[in-house]
């Protein structure tokens, strides 16, 4: 049996990841590949347990919020992703471990060496083959954030963390150019599908 891909989509609020992923879902469809599409944190009952708790809580700890995003993550590797990937199904999950080094390590500060503890722990070496990083301006992912409706914890939070979560998503790019590629969202849509299709046509030469 040949491993499944491993697909994840990156970005701050409000960037578009909804959007490419219906075009994602799509574009697999049409190569008749086998697949799933997840999220995180979620994925799992107890991982969407916990999103609930991550997402509406007031007053929560960065400490606790690392902690939960990986509780969350160590659940949906063991019950959901390594199963589908070891059957040779390709899994498509809307943010993964580079969120946790944006969003509680850019943006609320938490030693990178603690992040990395737990993703070897916990992930001992998955890593997925592609991620798509959508960036644009905090502004403008506001906005679009803003006219879906009422925002969340995290799309509340001040502009200094916004870009932060940027900023280090930006680093890590540049630290995995292999894996990670940086999509410019503020363009129009079809320039973005267009850039997802040739990375996703180049997952299936390798
Ligand atoms: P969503 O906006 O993609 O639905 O994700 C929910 C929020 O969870 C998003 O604002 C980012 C946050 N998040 C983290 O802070 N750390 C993580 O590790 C993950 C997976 C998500």
């Amino acid at each position: 049996m040949i491993r499944g891909k491993f697909i994840t989509l990156e970005g701050g609020e409000g960037v578009g990841k909804t959007t490419n992923l219906e075009f994602i879902r799509d574009y697999l469809q049409n190569r008749g590949t086998r697949f799933l599409v997840t999220r995180e944190p979620g994925g799992t009952p107890i991982g969407e347990a916990v999103r609930r708790l991550v997402i509406d809580s007031q007053g929560m700890e960065a400490q606790t919020e690392l902690l939960l995003m990986f509780a969350a993550r160590a659940q949906h590797i063991r019950e959901v992703i390594e199963p589908a990937l070891a059957d040779g199904v390709w899994v498509v999950c809307d943010r993964f471990t580079d969120a946790s080094y944006a969003y509680q390590g850019g943006g609320r500060g938490i030693d990178t060496e603690i992040i990395q503890f737990l993703e070897q722990w916990l992930q001992k070496g998955l890593q997925p083959d592609l991620t798509l990083l959508f960036d644009a301006p905090i502004a403008v992912g506001l906005t679009r954030a803003q006219s879906r409706g009422q925002l969340d914890r995290f799309e509340t939070e001040l502009p200094d963390f916004l870009s932060r979560v940027r900023e280090t998503y930006c680093d890590l790019a540049r630290r995995w150019p292999h894996r990670i590629k940086l999509l410019d969202a503020t363009q129009p849509l079809a320039g973005v599908q267009a850039e997802i299709a040739k990375h996703l046509d180049s997952l299936f030469q390798s």
